[in-house]
Order: structure tokens, then sequence, then C-alpha cells
């Protein structure tokens, strides 16, 4: 956890990708950026629409929900996956912190466009 500096309370609103790349490490029981694993790879997320990546084996649910993935999106599926889809076999309770989200969001909207990591 050494190397972050603390962030000034009034910068709390704007995701810091150095903390969400901390808590991506969550994600990695079943998700990587460039592999299939449980979970389907995040490389490419943003502007994806949900449960349409070509190799990997959605649940019903998924393959419905029918949203383009981005802040806004994220930040709702992520507090609570199960219930914003019911049937989802993503099974993790979510986020509840909306600071941490803001953070994940931030590393991710970097990270899954990375040329070094997504090809
Ligand atoms: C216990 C395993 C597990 C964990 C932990 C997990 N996921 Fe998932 N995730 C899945 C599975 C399985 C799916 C496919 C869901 C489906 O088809 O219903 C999925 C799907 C997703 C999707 C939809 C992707 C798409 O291509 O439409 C996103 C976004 C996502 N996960 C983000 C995350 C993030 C961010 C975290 C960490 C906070 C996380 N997941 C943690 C298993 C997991």
């Amino acid at each position: 956890m050494a190397g972050f500096a603390v962030q000034p309370t009034a910068q709390a609103a704007a995701g810091d990708p150095a903390r969400g790349e901390e808590i991506y490490h969550r994600c990695l029981a079943c998700h990587s950026l460039e592999h299939n694993r449980v979970g389907p790879r995040h490389c490419g997320l943003f502007g994806r629409k949900a449960g349409t990546l070509e190799g990997y084996s959605y649940s019903a649910a998924m393959k419905k929900y029918g949203v383009i993935w981005n802040e806004k999106t994220l930040d709702h599926f992520l507090e609570n996956p199960m219930k914003a889809v019911p049937g989802t076999k993503m099974g993790y309770a979510g986020i509840k912190d909306a600071q941490e989200r803001a953070d994940l969001i931030a590393y991710l909207k970097q990270a899954t466009r990375d040329p070094k990591i997504c090809h």
C-alpha cells in the first residue's frame, strides 16, 4: 500500500486510478484485463454492450441486460451486481463505497484501453 499520496478531501469525488488499481485486486479472483477467466476479459470494456464479448459464455440475464458500459452504467452495476442484473452469474456482493467505485472506474477507463495490455 506504500506510495500513494493521501487525497485531500476536496478532491474526494474524482476517481483516483492509482487507488482504483488496488481495488481492482478484488476483481482479479475472477477477471483479468487480457483474458477470459471465470468472468469475461475487461479489455475494451468501455463502449461495449453488456454480455456481447465473443467467445465468453454469459448468463441469459447479462445477455439481455442491454446497457453500454460507461462510467454511469458501471457505477450502477458494481454497487450491487446481483440486484442490478438479477440472475447474473457474477457472484459478487458489490462495492458499496461510492468513492471506491469512482476510483475503480477511473482505473478501468485507462487500463481497459492501454495498448500495452490490450491488443
Ligand atoms: C466471483 C467472481 C467474480 C468477481 C469477484 C467479479 N466478477 Fe465480474 N463477472 C463475473 C462473471 C461470472 C461475469 C459474467 C456475468 C454473467 O454472464 O451474468 C462477470 C461480468 C462482469 C462484467 C460484465 C462484462 C461484460 O462483458 O458485459 C463487468 C463489467 C464486471 N464483471 C466487472 C467486475 C469488476 C469491476 C469486479 C471487481 C469489483 C468484478 N467484476 C468482480 C465474475 C466475477
